[in-house]
């Protein structure tokens, strides 16, 4: 089947990741609608639809499904980007912050999702792409609540993939390793309340920032988005960005050899 020309949901598409591949597919000739909690803000300098949504408004979600439907006849591909960070340690993250987390990037994403299901179902035909995260594949400290999200999203569509196959509706997950974008400033950032964590909180607060400031341009991501949106017969899962394969290799098969590196470049941080 022939792409081009068909229509493909980007959600969170004002910013980094979701921007970038919403352009890129409406520059390539696909019809693009986006989304954002605050449209007005950003439409004027889009050149596609954008249409208002928020993960965390069960009634935006509720609405969407129409709204969506009165813009477009079909659907052909939804991309699953909306999502952001807490930082933290664990222990001294608040729990409602951890809940906040689930709240956007693992249950909005699934009550969206089942917004359009029944569309895609009535279609025999679609794809949903998740933008998940290498942390939903591994985790590291300071990021407990995001990767468990992440974590939580590889399970879902996991299962998911296989209840969808006899309606040829495909389910991909493409999971990037650090990359510059807004992510580092949009998130939440949970305060240290627990003196016995001090210095390591220290050390992982500059690693952070360390991994932060030397992200690449996300380009491999759009490209492996772009791959994924064309691929007739995609796979599940999509690990983008230099080291994951290692990453992932160190963590399957000498899962103490990543744990020792993690942490020695988390001590040497400052
Ligand atoms: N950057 C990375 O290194 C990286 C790595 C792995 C995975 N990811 C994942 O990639 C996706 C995109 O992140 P990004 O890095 O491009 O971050 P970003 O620049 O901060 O963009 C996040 C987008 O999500 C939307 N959004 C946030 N909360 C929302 C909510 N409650 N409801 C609806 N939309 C919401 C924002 O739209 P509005 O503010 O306009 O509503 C924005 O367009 C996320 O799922 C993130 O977890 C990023």
């Amino acid at each position: 089947m022939q792409l081009k020309g068909k229509t493909v949901l980007v959600t969170g598409a004002s910013s980094g990741i979701g921007l970038l591949v919403a352009s890129k597919l409406h520059e390539n000739g696909y019809k693009v609608i986006g989304t954002s909690r605050d449209p007005k803000k950003h439409q004027a300098k889009l050149p596609f639809k954008v249409l208002p949504l928020d993960l965390n408004d069960v009634h935006s979600i509720a609405s969407f499904g129409k709204h969506l439907f009165s813009e477009i006849e079909q659907l052909d591909v939804l991309i699953n980007n909306a999502g952001y960070l807490v930082n933290g340690l664990a222990e001294e993250t608040p729990i409602e912050l951890g809940r906040q987390q689930f709240e956007t990037n693992f249950w909005g994403t699934i009550k969206l999702t089942n917004e359009l299901l029944p569309y895609f179902r009535n279609q025999k035909h679609g794809k949903i792409i998740t933008i998940g995260s290498l942390l939903g594949l591994v985790s590291l400290p300071n990021v407990a609540y995001y990767a468990a999200s992440k974590h939580a999203l590889e399970g879902y569509f996991k299962a998911l993939r296989f209840e969808l196959n006899q309606f040829n509706i495909k389910v991909v997950m493409v999971e990037p390793i650090a990359f510059k974008t807004n992510i580092g400033e949009s998130g939440t950032v949970a305060k240290g309340t627990i003196t016995d964590y001090d210095l390591f909180r220290q050390k992982i607060i500059a690693y952070t920032k360390k991994s932060f400031d030397n992200a690449p341009e996300p380009t491999p991501v759009i490209n492996t988005l772009l791959q994924t949106v064309k691929e007739k017969d995609p796979k599940f899962s999509y690990p983008v960005g230099k080291g994951s394969s290692i990453i992932l290799l160190l963590q399957h098969f000498a899962y103490k050899v990543f744990e020792k590196s993690i942490l020695k470049s988390v001590n040497a941080s400052k």
